[in-house]
């Protein structure tokens, strides 16, 4: 979707390096209120990374982010989640002994001080993910897909303005693929702006409305889903490899 908004989240030229590979080369990537973005790229492309910083993990050698038009790339990341900014993590982080519903909570206290307002918040985030009938088991019992869906929640209930989803989808079978699809749809619709590091290209077909493809670090190609997966030098250097 565009609009004439000014950007949500941008990032300007950020680089980052680690010890003298360029995993972020110049990337300068610009959200607006209500985007879906879909971020592609082969494994090491840098989607993590550049993640890592404009959620604030990282530090770019150069460049800016910037949130509501506001540079935030000296800010925290606890400075960042305050903001509005919200992510999910590759590899999935819920602590394993905390219920669900405690995990979700985590989140929760964020914006609510008091534990009954956190634990409605929870609640009600727990409905809008489909998990509110295991709030209460133990989040390191619930299968793959629960869990990531618990990672979602996580993020949902810091009452993101953004949300961005490092593949979520990834170890998902095409049902549990299909379920979240729908979720993030559903979130969408809600009004919710996604960024989406994503290996399924069928997922990103059918989500992204704008695409953006790293490669080496660098914006290889970007536009719809459509212009995107044709470009020669996309087919060259992720579908060739990938598909
Ligand atoms: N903390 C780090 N220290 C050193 N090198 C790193 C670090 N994080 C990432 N890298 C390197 O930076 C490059 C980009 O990694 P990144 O994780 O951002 O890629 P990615 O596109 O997310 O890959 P994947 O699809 O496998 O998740 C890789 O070469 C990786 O090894
Ligand atoms: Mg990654």
């Amino acid at each position: 979707m565009t609009s004439t908004a000014a950007p949500l989240l941008e990032s300007d030229a950020v680089v980052r390096k680690f010890a003298g590979m360029t995993a972020v080369d110049q990337v300068s990537i610009n959200l607006r209120q209500g985007d879906l973005l879909g971020i592609i790229g082969p494994n090491g492309a840098g989607k993590t990374t550049l993640f890592n910083l404009l959620t604030g993990q990282l530090r770019p050698n150069s460049g800016h982010v910037r949130f509501r038009g506001e540079d935030i790339t000296g800010l925290s990341v606890h400075q960042r989640v305050r903001l509005g900014l919200g992510r999910t993590f590759q590899v999935v982080r819920p602590l394993p002994d905390l219920s669900v519903l405690e995990n979700t909570m985590m989140g929760a206290f964020l914006k609510h001080r008091r534990r009954s307002d956190a634990e409605d918040k929870a609640y009600q985030v727990l409905e809008e993910v489909g998990l509110a009938a295991v709030a209460k088991d133990r989040a390191g019992d619930l299968p793959l897909a629960r869990r990531k869906r618990l990672e979602v929640a996580r993020a949902l209930a810091t009452e993101p303005a953004v949300l961005l989803l490092d593949e979520v989808m990834a170890g998902l079978n095409p049902t549990e693929i299909g379920h979240a699809v729908d979720l993030f749809k559903d979130l969408h619709e809600k009004g919710m702006t996604l960024v989406l590091i994503e290996h399924n290209l069928k997922v990103v077909r059918t989500l992204s409305r704008h695409v953006v493809v790293l490669d080496h670090g660098a914006v290889l190609a970007e536009g719809t889903p459509t212009e995107v997966l044709q470009h020669p030098d996309v087919v060259r250097a992720y579908l060739g490899n990938r598909r």
